[in-house]
């Protein structure tokens, strides 16, 4: 067990179960680069204010800068016994350099240093998981380009309602993880604040320049308020609000990927290495990829509202109650990045079936709503009543055994005599999706000038 050095009140070595409890090393060890960076920024802020001597600083630069390297090469291990990351760094630093080591913490509570570690574990994967978003519409761009024509029964309610594309689809998914992508974004700047220099809750009565420290770690600034600053834990909520949000999208287009795979459907193939087999069904190709992002949803979810829950009674400022926002946000990141990176590769790799996809288009009757806008329009129809009129030629094609786009013109006026020739090509799939070329619709031209414009957005990030 460690040596305590931050024990004075406290005499008894605590028992394993307490310390089991009460350590967070052997997860906020994940914080060590951050915890590092930060101390060398405030050392190098206490000689600056001559609250520590120059000697005393360099030997604590130096010697911090050993205990990274002792770390990344595993001389120092961080499964020791300490009781978090930022004691272990300051007990090996002490060791290393003495006495000066023993200065760092001046002007310093763990409170503020845990604070400005984790905010900059958490702003440094907005970006990333930004640049993977980037990434991943990136993908989805160039494939909605290549399926721009690709008829697709859109549905409502899991029912065939009116055809679209392919290309259309994808972009309405690429849209939602524009807005994830700007989530990710807006909360790095709002955020980008810097709490070092708080202290324990109070500020500090030594010369603190808070403005150097918060430049020198990257912040726009330095926080407003320290009691605030560390007790506050929205940027970590942030985060896991923006994941579990992006995580539904993934969910989503995941549960299309699974539905679109099966043998019922047959719109995609996933590839081989996002398929697995079965134990015992010689023949199966599971969607297990999908499905495990699908999966992996609830535990984002599950994080969010965990860390929701643990801040809601909190008396400011500090309670150890926070140590418990950590392991929820490294779950989160790690699933969210990873399932970036997979799915892109999923969009990426999967083959489409076109003809599987206009076959569909067949069935469900996809273009009636173009014949019952053509009545309003070119026979002056009142719509309730071209609608029921339109129902009853639905009735006549079940009759019939076909889809409303295969019926003749002299069929169509046996239902109605309004329903003129000219009205048959309307029911056509691929020129009733062409008709709804209103701005954002699906015709391919809406479709390529939205995927044009995502496209400058995605240039101009
Ligand atoms: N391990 C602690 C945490 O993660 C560090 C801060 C401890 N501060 C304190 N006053 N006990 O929250």
């Amino acid at each position: 067990m460690s040596k305590k050095i931050a024990s004075a009140r406290i005499s008894a070595e605590s028992s394993a179960l307490l310390k089991e409890l009460n350590d967070s090393l052997p997860f906020d060890k994940a914080l060590y680069r951050e915890d590092i960076r930060g101390s060398l920024a405030h050392a190098r802020m206490l000689k600056e204010q001559g609250i520590i001597s120059a000697e005393d600083y360099e030997a604590i630069e130096k010697g911090l800068r050993q205990v990274l390297e002792e770390i990344e090469s595993g001389a120092f291990s961080l499964d020791g016994g300490d009781e978090d990351i930022h004691m272990a760094v300051e007990r090996r630093l002490t060791e290393i350099v003495g006495d000066a080591g023993k200065r760092l913490h001046t002007a310093r509570s763990r409170n503020d240093q845990v604070a400005v570690d984790f905010r900059m574990y958490v702003l440094r994967h907005d970006l990333q998981i930004a640049a993977l978003l980037r990434k991943l519409i990136t993908t989805l761009l160039e494939r909605a380009e290549e399926h721009a024509e690709t008829l697709l029964p859109g549905m409502t309610h899991l029912q065939h309602a009116q055809p679209t594309n392919l290309g259309y689809h994808l972009m309405a998914y690429a849209s939602m993880f524009r807005r994830d992508l700007e989530r990710f974004l807006d909360s790095y700047e709002r955020n980008n604040l810097s709490p070092l220099g708080c202290a324990a809750l109070a500020g500090t009565p030594h010369p603190v320049d808070r403005q150097m420290t918060a430049k020198e770690l990257g912040f726009r600034a330095p926080t407003l308020n320290c009691l605030d600053s560390v007790s506050d834990r929205d940027f970590a909520l942030e985060i896991l609000f923006n994941i579990a949000t992006m995580m539904m999208h993934i969910s989503r287009l995941s549960e299309e990927l699974i539905l679109w795979s099966t043998s019922e459907f047959g719109f995609v193939r996933l590839s081989d290495k996002h398929a697995t087999g079965s134990s015992i069904m010689p023949q199966k190709k599971n969607p297990d990829i999908p499905e495990l992002l699908r999966g992996k949803t609830g535990r984002a979810y599950g994080n969010l509202v965990s860390l929701l829950t643990v801040m809601k009674g909190l008396p400011l400022a500090y309670n150890k109650d926070t140590q418990e926002d950590k392991e929820g946000v490294f779950d989160s990141v790690h699933t969210a990045e990873l399932s970036l990176r997979v799915l892109r590769e999923m969009i990426d790799e999967m083959s489409v079936d076109r003809e599987a996809m206009e076959r569909a288009c067949m069935r469900g009757h996809l273009t009636a709503t173009d014949l019952a806008d053509w009545l309003v329009r070119e026979a002056g129809l009142p719509f309730r009543d071209a609608y029921h009129i339109v129902g009853n030629v639905v009735n006549r094609a079940e009759e019939l055994g076909k889809d409303i786009s295969q019926m003749t013109p002299e069929e169509l006026a046996e239902v109605d005599a309004r329903i003129a020739p000219e009205a048959c090509t309307l029911l056509d799939n691929r020129a009733s999706m062409n008709a709804r070329a209103s701005e954002g619709g699906t015709a391919t031209v809406r479709t390529r000038e939205q995927i044009g414009q995502m496209r400058e957005w995605l240039e101009g990030l």
